[in-house]
C-alpha cells in the first residue's frame, strides 16, 4: 500500500526532516519541501544541517541508498504529484508571546494552489504546533479559497500533533507513546490512521530490525486516539504545558528546599516520583526549561487564554518561576564567591539540553546575561553548540568560547554546570582542582557534592539545603 502513497512534508525543521526520514525509511516515497535552497541541496546530498543522534545515518540511507526521500523547493508541483501533505513548518513566537502563523499560511497557500490543479483526493495533515481552531479557521479556509475545493469532500483534513523530543527525536518518532489524530471528518481520520498503521506495522523487515536493534525494543503500533481537530490542537498544548508545569513545580520546591538545612531536592523528587500518580519523569530540578517548545507553547497558551477572556494564573506562574530560575544560578555563584565584578566565570554547557546543538531559549543565555550585567567575564564550552551560540544566538561575541574543555579551568573563579552533557558527568574533582580555588555551581545536580567537598572543592547546587 505504501509504495503507492506519495507523501510531501512541508518544512525541514526537526519535526519535518525526521518525519520525512522515518516515513521514507519505511518505504513511503517522500518529498521534503523547504524554501531554503541550501537545506534542499544538503538533504539531496544525503546530509543534514543540524545535530540530532541517528539522523545523519537515516538521511544518508533514505536519500542515497533506498532513494525514497528527495528534497525540493518546487512546492506546488511536489504537492500536486503526491497523495498526502504533512504540514511541519515552524510556528515561532511573536513579541507578544502569541503564535506566528505566517509559515502555516504560506504552506496552506501552496497546498491550495496545488489542489486547484489536481484531480482526485488529497489528505492534508497539520503537524505543526498551532493554537486551537487554527486548522479549521486558517488552514482549511486558505486551502478552500485557493483551490475552490471543499474539505471533507475533495480533500481530507487532519491535525496530528507531534510529541518528539529533540535529541531523542528519531527514537520518539519510531516509538511514540501515542498517536493523536484530530479529524475533520471520518474519512480523513481513517486515511491517516491507515498510514500510521502501515508505518508502525509489526514486520520482520529491515526497518524493524535496524531500529529494534538500535533501541532494544520491537516496533509496534502505538495507541491511536481519533478525536476532533480542536481536541488534537489542545492536547498538544496541554501535553507541553503540563511537562513545563512539572519542571517549574520541582524548581520552586528546590528553591524552598535550599532554605531547609540538610534537605536535598533530589531525595524529595525521588520519593514523590514513586507515587504512580506523580511518576519520576520531568522532576529534575535545574536551571529551568528552554528550547523551541516549552517557553513558546506555554506563552502561546497564556496569550490564547487571555484573548478568550480567561486569566491562566497557573501557566503564568510556570513561566515566572522559569525566568527566575536561571538567575538563581547567579545568586548561588555570588553566595559562593562574592561580588562578580571582574571575576572569570566558566559555563559548562550552552545548548538548552544535552544531545542537541539547539540554542533557542537556552537557560545558558539568561544566566550569561545576568553574569555579564554584574561585570563578570564569561568563558564557555559546549560539545556541540559553540558554533550556533556564536552565529545564531544572542550570545554572539559577548563571551569567550574555549577551544577545549580543559581550557575552561584556567584562571577561573567559578565553574557553572548548566547543561548535563555526558562529558561533564565524567569530570572528577581532580579536573576542577586545576582551578586555583575550585568552585563548582551545579545547575543540574550531576556531581556528588559530598565527594567534591571532601576534595576541598566548594560545590553548591540547585535545591541543596545547607546545614548551618
Ligand atoms: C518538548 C517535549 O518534551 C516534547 O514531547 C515535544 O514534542 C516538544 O517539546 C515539542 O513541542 O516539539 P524538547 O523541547 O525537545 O521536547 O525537550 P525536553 O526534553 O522536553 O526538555 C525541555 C526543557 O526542559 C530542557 O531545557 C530540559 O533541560 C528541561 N527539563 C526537562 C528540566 O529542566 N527538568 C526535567 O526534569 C526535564
Amino acid at each position: 500500500m505504501h509504495k503507492e502513497i506519495k507523501l510531501t512534508v512541508s518544512g525541514t525543521g526537526f519535526v519535518g526532516l525526521i518525519t520525512a526520514g522515518i516515513f521514507a525509511d519505511r518505504g513511503f516515497l517522500t518529498t521534503a519541501l523547504d524554501t531554503d535552497e541550501n537545506k534542499i541541496v544538503t538533504v539531496n546530498k544525503g546530509e543534514t544541517f543540524f545535530f540530532e543522534p541517528y539522523l545523519p545515518e537515516l538521511i544518508k540511507r533514505v536519500v542515497l541508498e533506498k532513494k525514497t526521500l528527495i528534497a525540493s523547493t518546487e512546492r506546488i508541483k511536489s504537492i500536486k504529484e503526491s497523495d498526502v501533505t504533512l504540514i511541519c513548518v515552524g510556528t515561532p513566537s511573536k513579541s507578544d508571546g502569541s503564535c506566528n502563523l505566517s509559515f502555516i499560511e504560506s504552506a496552506a497557500e501552496d497546498i491550495g494552489k496545488a489542489l486547484a490543479q489536481k484531480e482526485g483526493y488529497h489528505l492534508v495533515v497539520a503537524k505543526s504546533t498551532i493554537v486551537p481552531e487554527t486548522t479549521r479557521t486558517l488552514i482549511k479556509t486558505i486551502i478552500e479559497k485557493q483551490s475552490n475545493k471543499k474539505a471533507g469532500v475533495d480533500f481530507g483534513l487532519c491535525m496530528s500533533p507531534e510529541f518528539l523530543r529533540e535529541g531523542q527525536s528519531v527514537h520518539d518518532t519510531i516509538f511514540p507513546d501515542k498517536i493523536v489524530i484530530g479529524q475533520f471528518d471520518e474519512k480523513s481520520g481513517e486515511k491517516l490512521e491507515a498510514i500510521f498503521q502501515h508505518l508502525y506495522r509489526v514486520e520482520d523487515d529491515d526497518f524493524s530490525k535496524t531500529w529494534g536493534t538500535i533501541f532494544g525494543k520491537k516496533v509496534s503500533c502505538p495507541k491511536i486516539l481519533r478525536r476532533s481537530i480542536e481536541t488534537a490542537e489542545c492536547i498538544k498544548y496541554a501535553n507541553n504545558s503540563f511537562l513545563a508545569t512539572k519542571i517549574s513545580f520541582i524548581n520552586e520546591f528546590a528553591n524552598i528546599c535550599e532554605r531547609v538545612p540538610g534537605v536535598d531536592i533530589k531525595h524529595v523528587a525521588e520519593a514523590i516520583g514513586f507515587d504512580f500518580r506523580i511518576s519520576d519523569k520531568f522532576l529534575q530540578a535545574g536551571t529551568g526549561f528552554g528550547g523551541s517548545c516549552f517557553p513558546k507553547d506555554v506563552n502561546a497558551m497564556i496569550t490564547f487564554a487571555k484573548d478568550h477572556n480567561y486569566s491562566p494564573k497557573l501557566l503564568e506562574s510556570v513561566m515566572a518561576v522559569n525566568i527566575q530560575q536561571a538567575k538563581r544560578m547567579v545568586q548561588l555563584t555570588e553566595n559562593a564567591i562574592g561580588d562578580l565584578k571582574g571575576k572569570q566565570i566558566a559555563i559548562l554547557g550552552l545548548s538548552f539540553k544535552p544531545e542537541t546543538d539547539d540554542m533557542r531559549n537556552a537557560p545558558s543565555i539568561k544566566i550569561i546575561d545576568e553574569l555579564l550585567s554584574k561585570g563578570a567575564n564569561v568563558i564557555a564550552w559546549d560539545p556541540k553548540a559553540i558554533e550556533k551560540a556564536k552565529k545564531e544566538s544572542e550570545l554572539s561575541d559577548k563571551i569567550t568560547y574555549a577551544n577545549t574543555l580543559g581550557e575552561i579551568f584556567d584562571n577561573t573563579d567559578a565553574c557553572l554546570l548548566v547543561t548535563e552533557w555526558n562529558q561533564f558527568k565524567k569530570l572528577e574533582p581532580k579536573d576542577f582542582k586545576k582551578m586555583a580555588k575550585p568552585v563548582v555551581i551545579d545547575g543540574r545536580r550531576i556531581y556528588d557534592y559530598k565527594k567534591f567537598r571532601e576534595e576541598g572543592i566548594i560545590c553548591v547546587g540547585i535545591g541543596l539545603g545547607e546545614i548551618k
